[in-house]
């Protein structure tokens, strides 16, 4: 299928599996996939370790200034590194998982986040995925999709998913963590999580990858009026 070069912002939920989602439409359609969430656990990871963040969730004001030296990036494979180091398994940790979301509601850091994503995605042809990408990161999306799906299926995704990383997660746990990032990321002051009012709402709790691949490849169609396969 050949696309037009637009953006297409997936939002939604903690673990609606936004972001296999957006990786398989990348490679279908042949576009750049960029993970906001990636950005804000690298930032959770090196606050954590560098000791800018305490136990209690307070964040020390000189992480703003140490921000100009953190050297965060993908490389082509989609994989996190700060520097020379991939940080891919130890962001996903629920270590980072637990920190995520205060550290996502300080504003500069959202500022840091998305001059970031706006420096990749110059290019065009961009998949992004993240909680304010269709309403504040890149409001003129062609195409956006809000993704929501059942909280227990969302929590049993997730344990299953630290589970194959050889993670021992508490199920228990993992939705309680679910459920703090939800409110957390609806509730800030900036850019909280919110359905885009042009969003397609895509509830994917009985849904396969691929019904969900052929759902949005339908909507490109019919919004570019593309005949082809
Ligand atoms: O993969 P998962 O659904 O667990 O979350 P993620 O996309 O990796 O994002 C992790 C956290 O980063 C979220 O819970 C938000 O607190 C924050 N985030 C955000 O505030 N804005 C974004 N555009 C993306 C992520």
């Amino acid at each position: 299928m050949i696309v037009p070069d637009i953006i297409i912002a997936i939002d939604g939920f903690s673990s609606t599996g936004k972001s296999s989602f957006a990786k398989l439409m990348a490679k279908e359609l042949g576009f750049l996939y960029l993970d906001s969430g990636a950005l804000y656990r690298g930032v959770t990871l090196f606050a954590q370790e560098e000791g800018f963040i305490n136990k209690e969730n307070e964040i020390s004001p000189a992480l703003e200034a140490a921000l100009e030296g953190l050297d965060l990036w993908f490389a082509t494979d989609n994989r996190t590194f700060i520097g020379e180091r991939c940080i891919e398994k130890e962001i996903r940790s629920m270590e980072v998982s637990s920190q995520v979301s205060p550290i996502a509601t300080v504003p500069y850091i959202r500022r840091f986040v998305d001059a970031k994503l706006h420096e990749l995605a110059k290019g065009g042809r961009v998949i992004m995925d993240g909680r304010d990408i269709g309403t504040t990161v890149f409001p003129n999306a062609e195409i956006k999709i809000f993704m929501t799906a059942d909280p227990d299926v969302r929590a049993q995704r997730r344990y299953d998913e630290l589970v194959m990383k050889g993670e021992n997660p508490n199920l228990d746990e993992v939705k309680e963590n679910l459920r703090q990032r939800d409110y957390i990321d609806s509730h800030r002051e900036t850019s909280p999580l919110s359905r885009a009012k042009d969003a397609f709402i895509l509830d994917n709790s009985n849904m396969t990858i691929s019904e969900e691949v052929a759902w949005v490849k339908g909507l490109i169609k019919g919004k570019f009026n593309i005949y082809d396969d």
